[in-house]
This record gives C-alpha cells, structure tokens and sequence, in this order.
C-alpha cells in the first residue's frame, strides 16, 4: 500500500494534496497519519483552546486579532504560548499554502498537554498544538445573502467565556436544538439579557439607527470580527454603544445580525417568533457588510 505522504501529485511547482495536510506539533503531515495522545488532556478535561481564521484568497484575515487572543487564552489558563506568535503564523501560512486554499477556515487548537489523568497538571507539560484547514464558502454564502434566523436559549456555558475554550458541548447542544427547530443559529440568554450567539457576536441596530453589542465580560468571547466591526463604525461616523439587551428588545429592533470570523455580518431576519422588518436584511447591516467584505477583500491587509 502506498504511504499516504506518497499520494501527493504534483500540479505545477505546487504539490496538490490528495488529502489534507495537517499540522501536529511536531510538523506537517498528511491527516491519516497524524496522531495524538489519548490521554491528551484536551480530550479528558477539555483543557485546551482553539482559534479558527477566515482564509480569503488564500490570505488570512484579521489574523493578528486571532493570534493576539489566542496568547490571551492561553494565558489566562496558564498553558504556555507552544511556539513563538510569528512560527505560528508561520505554520497557518504554510497550511494554507500546502493545501491549496483559497477559500475557507485555518484551525488551531492548543492543549495543555497529556499526561496521566489528574485534575491537578504538573507544571513541566507541554502543550500540543495542532493545525487543519477547512474549505468553505466565507464571501457571500446564501445566509449572507438572505440573513439567518435565530433562535433564543438559556445560556448552558461555563462563567469564563472570554477565553477561547474548547469546551464547546453547551454550544453544540444549543445549536443542534436550534438547528432541529429551524434556526441557522441560537442566541443565549442569562438573566433576562443575551450574551451572544452560539458560534457568533449578537448585535442589533435599534429603531433610532443605533448599532448595539454587548460589552466585553466574562460573559462572552471577544469577537476579532466584533473589534474590525466596531473599528470601521467609529471610522465611518456610524453612531454605536457597547451595552447589553434584552430578548425583546432584539425582537422589537430595526435590524439584527451576527458577526464571526467564518460568517463576517451575516444579517438576522427572525428572531424566535418574531420577524424582523420586512423579513429581509436591513441597509445599516448590508452596509457593515459591505464595508467589512471591501475591508478584508483588498489584498494588503484586512481591518485589525
Ligand atoms: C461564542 C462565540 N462568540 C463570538 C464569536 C465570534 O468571534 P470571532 O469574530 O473572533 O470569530 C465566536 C466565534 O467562534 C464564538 O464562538
């Protein structure tokens, strides 16, 4: 049987891979071969972070926002940085060439290591760090075309969800319960206030034109969107605030939508029961759209 390594066909002075090409800590490989510890404390505890970045034109976007929060997880949960900011990059760039892609997502995840299973970790682990790409569509998918409904839920997740965990089994859950009620997407709920969406920062523009998320807490991830978004606003004069909603306050606004690295401003049109406006995406979000997808389109460098 031929190694899978030796699948690779040559197209051009590129090499196009038969199958993916990952990156496990210790260099790249094709995915049938990379393998990790069972006693990964990623997969025990869920003791790891993660970041995911837009590929666009086979450029990364807003990558300095995600590399900066990925060392802010990682510290906030004492795991050390595996390697330097700028290797890192060095490895997305390098995932994103052997693969070949020109549209899609680069994941990274960091797990504080494995080891034999204690709650309490020994402070000389090392972390695993492991790459991967994804092809999809990020520029004008059919739910930025035509918005996304969303649905309202309790908030299952744990109390530090301005770090970047990978313990994504609350998210799953309210996602495939919104999924199976026929939502795109789910906002959370806490005490009568939403945090955001699932997999996404909620905002809403309220009948007076004003573009409101909420505040960065512990309450919620900090969007690298959410801070190009807001950028733009304050540079094109658009009038924001950074505060808290309610529910019904988002069902009674002139317009909603969601920002994330892999949907950019994806507009809303239904929340839970109720439509918004005419039901079709309003003109301040085609306009955040439109200003965000010009920003990350130029080739020199997306809004950071
Ligand atoms: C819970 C949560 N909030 C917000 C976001 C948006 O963050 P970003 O714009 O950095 O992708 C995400 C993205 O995955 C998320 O999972």
């Amino acid at each position: 049987m031929l190694r899978a390594s030796a699948r690779l066909v040559a197209e051009g002075n590129r090499r196009a891979p038969m199958e993916r090409i990952v990156y496990r800590h210790d260099g790249f490989t094709p995915e049938s071969e990379a393998r990790i510890s069972l006693f990964d404390r990623g997969f025990l505890f869920g003791d790891a972070v993660y970041e995911v970045t837009a590929a666009l034109d086979g450029r990364l976007i807003d990558e300095d926002l995600h590399l900066e929060r990925l060392e802010r997880s990682l510290s906030e949960l004492e795991i050390p940085m595996p390697l330097p900011r700028a290797e890192i990059a060095g490895i997305q760039a390098e995932l994103v060439a052997r693969n070949g892609l020109k549209e899609g997502v680069v994941y990274l995840h960091v797990s504080r290591g494995a080891a034999d299973r204690d709650f309490i970790w020994s402070e000389d682990l090392k972390p695993l760090l492991i790459g991967f790409t994804q092809t999809k569509i990020v520029r004008d998918s059919p739910s930025q075309r035509e918005g996304i409904a969303v649905d309202l839920a309790p908030d299952p997740r744990w109390a530090r969800r301005d770090v970047k965990t990978a313990m994504l089994l609350g998210q799953a859950l309210a996602k495939r319960a919104a999924r199976r009620r026929g939502f795109q997407e789910v906002w959370l709920v806490e005490e009568g206030e939403i945090t955001e969406g699932a997999s996404s920062t909620a905002w809403i523009v309220t009948r007076e034109g004003r573009i409101v998320t909420r505040g960065n807490s512990w309450a919620v991830l900090p969007g690298c969107t959410r801070r190009a978004v807001l950028r733009l606003c304050a540079e094109q004069g658009l009038s924001f605030e950074e505060r808290a909603f309610s529910p019904e306050e988002a069902q009674a606004a002139a317009e909603a939508f969601v920002t994330s690295a892999t949907s950019f401003v994806t507009p809303v049109v239904r929340i839970g029961d109720e439509i918004l406006g005419d039901g079709r995406p309003g003109p301040t979000t085609r306009r955040l759209q439109a200003l965000y997808l010009e920003a990350v389109s130029k080739p020199e460098a997306a809004p950071a």
